[in-house]
């Protein structure tokens, strides 16, 4: 049986975003940590704390094939809730739709700035003083849904993507956990 307080994160890589997520979990429960890349470090960081994992390669598999296997192995660990966190795949129309309003995403920009990839090394570019991140709804548009909440990060002088993706990082890890919390409770 779905429950939004029992969260499924998924995950492509180091999982920082993950950890912060476990580590700061208030109010919900991590049910499944789930990933497209079987090799993914933030898997192994999971199991040894005791968590639930699931991963499956994707590549190979068509987009719908994939999701729906992820799609059951969710609900077999009843989570209702689904927060990306560095799931570097879009999802399918399918999987959207199984699980409309109850998926979230964070992404580092001010969204609806910067949509997409790169975004550390366009905003440096364009020149901004303010950076940041942004939490929200997953919709079929590509980083597009309702935003849950955002926190701004400053631009240095000097700045590198590297620099300014490690602000944005330590910003992202305060901020998720916060917004996740408050969603489950809505
Ligand atoms: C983060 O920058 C996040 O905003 C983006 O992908 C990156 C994931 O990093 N969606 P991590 O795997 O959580 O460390």
């Amino acid at each position: 049986m779905r429950d939004v307080k029992r969260v499924a994160i998924l995950i492509s890589g180091r999982g920082s975003n993950m950890r912060a997520l476990v580590e700061q979990s208030d109010g919900y429960e991590v049910a499944l940590v789930a990933s497209n890349k079987p090799d993914a470090a933030g898997l192994e960081w999971a199991q040894a704390r005791g968590l639930q994992t699931w991963a499956l390669e994707s590549k190979g598999l068509s987009k719908e094939k994939f999701d729906r296997q992820m799609s059951a192995a969710i609900e077999a660990h009843d989570a209702g809730t689904i927060a990306l966190a560095g799931f570097m795949r879009i999802l399918s129309p399918w999987f959207v739709a199984q699980w409309r309003g109850r998926i979230v995403n964070i992404h580092p920009s001010l969204l609806p700035k910067y949509r997409g990839l790169d975004t550390h090394a366009r905003a440096i570019a364009a020149g901004d003083a303010v950076s940041g991140c942004s939490v929200h709804v997953v919709t079929e548009e590509l980083d597009a849904g309702e935003l849950l909440g955002q926190a701004e990060v400053p631009i240095e002088p000097g700045d590198t993507t590297a620099t300014l993706e490690q602000r944005v990082l330590a910003a992202e890890h305060a901020l998720y956990p916060k917004v996740l919390s408050e969603f489950v409770r809505r």
